[in-house]
């Protein structure tokens, strides 16, 4: 009978497959290191299937596992929505090195929420609309406001951008599509398992962060604060776009990769 560590040998070790083991079973990364002779009888079969769906159909270990961690959370997320990336983490400390916030924010393209729930938990004094275009993801939004027990403070509306919204707002955050559609046939087959409409950012990438940039001064107050993700190469582009419609204090900020991927400023 094969046991748990043949059966992980035979997988060949990777960092997606032990990712899928802590998530799904009591065995930590350290035990993954030393195997203590308690797993030989574990049973593995429940995460063979799981992790043959991952080599064979490329569907990523997140969506296999039906959650992830970003910053301190564990969210619920499935293919309704982007898997939140670490370097999208930083958001939540431009916004504290760059303002104090109060009053409405508004996370715009929310998808999972994570944006939306880490800002409330570290701003305790303000309110946020989480807003997507897309239904199912803001069941998965909501499902995580929920388990962070913050509903009164981040209310999820469906629709376009700033549409469904009320100006006078203290600030926006948002990572929006931004890969330019030519681009996504390229992406890695794990990437192109995550919804076409929180990926394909128009023709040249640029397409809702222009509007972004437009709509904001419409339903901004003057002097709120403005951020936005984009892709490596684009910031230089928005930041002059920002600086063309007259906002102020403009900033590239960099991620732990040293690249240029956040771009944020203040409402004219
Ligand atoms: C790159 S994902 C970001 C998800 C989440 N904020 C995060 O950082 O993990 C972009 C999100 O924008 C949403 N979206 C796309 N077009 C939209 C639109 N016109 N209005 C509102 N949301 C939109 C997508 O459904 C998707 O959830």
């Amino acid at each position: 009978m094969t046991t748990f560590w043949q059966w992980y040998d035979r997988c060949g070790r990777t960092a997606e497959l032990d990712w899928l083991i802590v998530a799904l079973t009591p065995l930590t990364l350290l035990d993954l290191r030393l195997r203590p002779t308690k797993f030989d009888h574990f049973d593995w079969q429940m995460l063979d299937q799981l992790w043959q769906r991952h080599c064979h159909d490329r569907v990523p270990v997140q969506y296999l596992a039906g959650k992830t961690t970003w910053r301190d959370l564990e969210l619920k997320v499935n293919a309704a929505v982007l898997i939140p990336r670490p370097e999208t983490e930083l958001i939540i400390d431009i916004v504290q090195a760059r303002v104090e916030p109060q009053g409405k924010w508004c996370d715009l393209g929310t998808g999972s929420g994570a944006i939306a729930i880490g800002l409330a938990r570290s701003f305790p004094q303000i309110q946020l609309w989480a807003v997507d275009i897309s239904d199912s993801a803001l069941q998965v939004a909501q499902e995580n406001i929920d388990r962070y027990d913050l509903t009164d403070r981040i209310c999820c509306v469906q629709g376009n951008w700033f549409d469904p919204l009320a100006p006078g707002l203290e600030g926006m955050v948002s990572n929006p599509p931004y890969i330019p559609s030519n681009m996504i046939n390229s992406l890695a087959e794990v990437v192109k398992q995550e919804p076409l409409l929180a990926l394909d950012g128009g023709e040249d990438g640029l397409a809702a962060i222009v509007h972004l940039i437009k709509e904001g001064k419409r339903f901004i107050r003057s002097g709120g604060f403005w951020l936005v993700e984009v892709m490596a190469g684009q910031a230089e582009i928005v930041a002059d776009m920002l600086s063309y419609h007259d906002y102020k204090d403009v900033m590239i900020h960099r991620d732990l990769q040293h690249i240029d991927r956040f771009v944020s400023g203040f409402v004219p």
